[in-house]
């Protein structure tokens, strides 16, 4: 073939190509190692001198031009499929947003989350445990044997023999000592039920915190001061909380706290120096470990804070009542 027929097939093949892979397969059978005009290119040396220059200098010329060629139809057909990527993926900034329904964080969630970091910022960690507890760590860990009386004080729901709904975050502190070594101090907050006739201030299921501190020489002048620099910081300032002497049967002694609420003194929590059969529940040493602990309840004083009246809202599912928060 000459070089004029040769330039002739190869333009009207290059024309053809209707995509990137077409012009590829073109480039090849021309230009690639194997190619025609590259095969015209290597023969040169086998033929007489005046036809070498000849020959040479046309083939190079159609070299270049395909070359050229080649570049150019390969431009266009980039430039072609970015403009159908733009066309694709365009985006309309003058169209009105979308708009997102935002939902709001229900307030047992609020309080639990202020109380946190409240008790984070003291140093304490944030531990859970199981919403479905043993009768062990529900009640005879925290020194309360069957038939013991105070277990009408947690009346609760039992699933069979051996499980039930957890009646207080107390079992925590049960769970967290047998796998830590003092120093340490948690608090636990989290879901618990009760068996009970529902009213506007009591539910069957509620939220409690229950904080536990244990070291050598942990005392009840901490208790006082850390739940004083907890409710102030919640609640206000101006609280003011007393202590009275109350019974547990994980504590000893055992204290109940009040705060004083728009002039009334409101019993606000459970707490004492933890028991020393409930330290060694947890396999500490009572003569080496001491500390305190205590349980407030999530709910009141959200009702306190957010002045909600009826406990049941909180587990209504009422968007009108969610919504105010
Ligand atoms: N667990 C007790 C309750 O639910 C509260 C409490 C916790 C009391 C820790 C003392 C110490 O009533």
């Amino acid at each position: 073939m000459n070089i004029a027929e040769l330039k002739k097939i190869a333009f009207s093949e290059i024309e053809k190509a209707k995509n990137p892979e077409d012009l590829e397969k073109a480039r090849k059978t021309y230009l690639g190692r194997k190619g025609e005009l590259t095969a015209v290119l290597r023969s040169l040396a086998e033929r007489p001198a005046e036809e070498k220059i000849r020959v040479g200098k046309e083939a190079n010329r159609l070299k270049s031009e395909l070359e050229a060629l080649f570049e150019s139809k390969k431009t266009a057909f980039e430039k072609e499929l970015l403009a159908a990527a733009a066309k694709k993926e365009r985006i309309d900034i003058t169209a009105p947003g979308k708009k997102v329904s935002r939902g709001s964080s229900h307030p047992l969630s609020r309080l639990r989350k202020e109380a946190e970091d409240i008790f984070g910022s003291l140093g304490f960690e944030i531990i859970e445990g199981p919403e479905v507890e043993t009768e062990y760590y529900n009640f005879d860990a925290l020194n309360i044997p069957a038939e013991h009386p105070a277990r009408e004080m947690w009346d609760t729901f039992w699933l069979g023999k051996k499980f039930l709904m957890r009646t207080h975050t107390s079992p925590v502190q049960i769970r967290y000592m047998e796998k830590h070594n003092p120093p340490f101090r948690i608090i636990a907050p989290g879901r618990v039920f009760r068996h009970e006739a529902t009213d506007a201030s009591h539910e069957i299921q509620f939220n409690q915190l229950e904080g536990l501190m244990v070291g050598k020489d942990v005392s009840l002048a901490d208790l006082k001061g850390i739940l004083e620099q907890f409710l102030r910081r919640l609640m206000g300032e101006k609280i003011q909380i007393r202590f009275k002497p109350s019974y547990f049967p994980f504590v000893e002694p055992g204290v109940e706290v009040d705060m004083l609420w728009n002039g009334r003194w409101l019993e606000m929590l459970g707490a004492g120096m933890v028991h020393p059969n409930v330290l060694r529940a947890g396999g500490l040493n009572p003569n080496e470990w001491q500390g305190f602990a205590f349980g407030v309840g999530i709910d009141r004083l959200a009702m306190l804070k957010y002045k909600i009246d009826d406990i049941r809202l909180f587990y209504s599912g009422d968007l009108r009542f969610l919504r105010q928060f």
